[in-house]
């Protein structure tokens, strides 16, 4: 296929359950982004970055911060815990980044966790697993329009008025002060920058089954992870998002609780388990692993409007004499071709799976495309078939440099 210019703009948005592994595709992107801008979630989140000898793991600040000279935007539809975003701006200075209101703007109508969000989903989210980091509470807050914004916490009377935990009074207000010069009108600068053609990663958080409306609810996150969050979260036209970038994994997992019509226990799920590392970035909790479930993929494209596919953690799948792909649900005895969010159905699901056969050889260092192995590139083009939309970054390993550029036309 003869190379194109590549969109300007592209949202990268998880296709299942989070932990896809975006914050590698966005630091891998970033370089040449001028913005990178956050539009959802909290520090429920969990984007780990290895580049530069270095790994670290961001929970707020957008994954564009790896590099030099890019703003990174935090949006109006994020619910940021103040005191763990000046843990991270210290964490990234002792690792040698240099954050500071030129390369860090919060949006003013972000909501703000307070310590009874924390307490409260403390209180009532083990129903569902969350990570009790008050990211529901926060939310509900602000759907009660009683929620407490970033322009009013770093104002002194307001902040006074409204700030009724008399025992973090002090505490708070300190967050307040060091966070003031990094507030601001961030739709504003975004569509200011924009309309200079300025180059954006919009950077989703959590996936598609998580997003509150479109998930599978009630085992959600608060807040909008597909596209359609991403003018919402940050004030832009649907115009502006020129290309969407779904990332997946080479197989499924999920962190808390519900439905995972292919979870895989025993011995491969073990292996799959460790070698992945599906352990949680921000809880340290356990993932579940599943096959591919190519039901959800379609899912998410037709929700996203996919274009393109990052796919990663390929390189796990090393040294498996046969690969799982879920091709349709049984349901009391009849079949479903289409995911659905629906929990009554969706509990009592049956996977199809069609199998393909493995590969022994390591992939992770591999650089193009032609030199994975066959059967790696026959399961590829499986997941392409199915889901209808080409792979355009294959991901063989956790560093910037694992990375193939299968399709450069889809990309930045
Ligand atoms: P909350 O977002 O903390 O309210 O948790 C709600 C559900 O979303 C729980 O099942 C969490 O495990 C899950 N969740 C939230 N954020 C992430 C993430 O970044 N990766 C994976 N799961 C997440």
């Amino acid at each position: 296929m003869a190379k194109r210019f590549g969109p300007s703009n592209i949202a990268v948005i998880g296709m299942e359950w989070g932990d896809e592994g975006k914050g590698k595709i966005i630091d891998f992107l970033a370089e040449k982004a001028d913005f990178v801008a956050r539009f959802n979630g909290g520090n429920n989140a969990g984007h780990t970055i290895e580049a530069e000898g270095k790994k670290i793991v961001l929970h707020l600040v957008p994954s564009g911060v790896m590099h030099k000279n890019k703003l990174n935007v935090v949006g109006n539809g994020l619910v940021v815990d103040p005191k763990v975003l000046l843990q991270e701006i210290g964490f990234l200075e002792k690792n040698g980044k240099k954050v500071s209101p030129d390369n860090l703007v919060i949006s003013e109508n972000a909501h703000v966790i307070l310590p009874r969000h924390i307490e409260e989903d403390k209180k009532i989210g083990g129903k569902i697993g969350t990570t009790a980091r008050g990211i529901g509470p926060a939310y509900t807050d602000k759907a009660a329009r009683i929620g407490l914004k970033f322009y009013e916490f770093v104002d002194d009377a307001v902040f006074k008025k409204r700030f009724g935990e008399e025992e973090f009074y002090q505490e708070y207000k300190g967050y307040a002060s060091a966070l003031r010069d990094y507030v601001g009108d961030t739709t504003l600068v975004i569509n200011k920058a924009l309309d200079n053609n300025k180059k954006m990663l919009f950077e989703g958080a959590q996936g598609t089954l998580l997003d509150i409306d479109h998930g599978t609810y009630p085992f959600v996150t608060s807040s909008s992870a597909i596209a359609g969050g991403v003018c919402t979260g940050l004030g832009i036209s649907p115009k502006k998002v020129h290309s969407v970038l779904g990332v997946c994994k080479a197989y499924n997992t999920r962190v808390g609780l519900g439905p995972f019509p292919t979870e895989i226990t025993g011995a491969i799920g073990e292996k799959i388990q460790k070698t992945g590392k599906e352990f949680g970035a921000t809880t340290g909790r356990e993932r579940r692993v599943g096959w591919f479930d190519a039901l959800i993929g379609k899912y998410a494209v037709m929700v996203n409007g996919i274009d393109s596919i990052a796919l990663t953690k390929l390189d796990v799948f090393t040294a498996l004499n046969k690969l799982k792909i879920c091709v349709a649900y049984r349901h009391k005895g009849g079949i479903i071709s289409d995911f659905t969010t629906n929990m009554k159905i969706l509990q009592n699901c049956q996977p199809v799976y069609e199998e393909l056969d493995g590969w022994w050889d390591d992939l992770t260092k591999i650089k193009s495309y032609d030199k994975l192995p066959n059967n790696a590139k026959k399961y590829l083009r499986r997941i392409e078939e199915l889901l209808k939309v080409p792979i355009s970054i294959v991901s063989v390993g956790p560093k910037r440099e694992q990375t193939i550029v299968a399709r450069s036309e889809f990309l930045i």
